[in-house]
């Protein structure tokens, strides 16, 4: 795992009653450059660490900027930094990855956003501006709760931007992407619910998977705690019903790589010989899943999993 940075929090503002903004600067220097749709893991004193899309512009490295919502389901990422973190405290995280980039082969970009889906498109906006690219940006919200940037994106974007208050205007995916030019590509972050069906409505619509991208940064759900075995070693580790198991095993000084956390990037692909396991990835193939788990996702759920580390 490359090195992590020391950042300082310079200044916390509040968007709305649940999301927050966190500027981070860096303790000297400057601070690592990123392109627009990269994240930032946040690793955090209570041991949590969890994914950010960082928002600022990447032209700026001087400070990186991201926006956490409170989860009302927090299992004490989003509520450590809500409630504990204040500015002045110093804070470790590591070095930029993008899991979401624009594609420069893209003659159109369609970016659809819900809530807090919204802040790797703050970053995406800036540079599709900057290349003078054909774009817009789908913004569905709740007013006044989940609308963050609004007032910003409005004057950045003008008629590119397209909104989406709930209970006023319904994002429809199916609408959205039909009849769009050759050579469009969809962006999608939000709550699963909203992936899904835009997925489904591109397939249905004939869009080739190359075309459409999407983010989920979502926290592992909770689960039954099960048991792991290392079969290297024999160690036998309890994952608890909070945790995820690639979180058993930080806290034992396991260290797999990992970028999304979310069962996603596949990086953190883990063989395993024998046990019961609810895959909930979005990566492995189907015929992998015999002797393959996302360790971000991936639960036992019977018999104890003997994993090939
Ligand atoms: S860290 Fe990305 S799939 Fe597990």
């Amino acid at each position: 795992m490359s090195a992590l940075l020391d950042v300082r929090v310079a200044a916390i503002r509040e968007l709305t009653p649940v999301i927050r903004e966190y500027r981070l600067e860096a303790l000297g220097g400057a601070l690592p450059g990123f392109s627009a749709g990269s994240h930032v893991q946040l690793h955090l004193p209570n041991g949590r660490r969890n994914a950010y899309s960082l928002l600022g512009d990447p032209a700026d490295t001087r400070q990186y900027r991201i926006a956490v919502r409170q989860q009302e389901a927090s299992r004490g990422g989003s509520r450590y930094l809500h409630q504990q973190l204040r500015a002045g405290d110093v804070l470790r995280l590591s070095a930029p990855a993008n899991l979401f980039p624009l594609h420069s082969e893209a003659r159109k970009h369609l970016l659809v956003a819900a809530g807090i889906g919204i802040t790797p498109f703050l970053a995406h906006s800036r540079e599709l501006l900057r290349q003078g690219a054909d774009f817009e940006l789908h913004y569905a919200y709740r007013a006044g709760v989940s609308d963050a940037y609004l007032a910003e994106l409005r004057q950045l974007l003008g008629p590119r931007l397209a909104e989406y208050p709930a209970g006023q205007r319904r994002l429809d995916p199916a609408a959205l992407l039909r009849g769009r030019p050759l050579g469009s590509h969809v962006y999608a972050c939000g709550p699963q619910s909203l992936l899904l069906d835009l997925k489904e409505q591109a397939a249905a619509q004939g869009w080739s998977d190359r075309r459409v991208h999407w983010e989920a940064f979502a926290a592992p759900e909770p689960g039954q705690p099960f048991r792991v075995e290392l079969a290297r070693s024999g160690r036998q580790l309890e994952v608890g019903a909070d945790q995820s198991l690639l979180e058993a095993l930080e806290a034992n000084g396991v260290e797999i790589p990992n970028l999304c956390r979310g069962g996603v990037c596949g990086q953190c692909q883990t063989p395993y010989l024998k046990g019961d396991v609810e895959h909930r990835d979005h990566f492995l193939a189907a015929a992998e899943r015999s002797n393959s788990l996302m360790p971000c996702v991936s639960r036992g759920c019977g018999s104890p999993i003997l994993l090939d580390i």
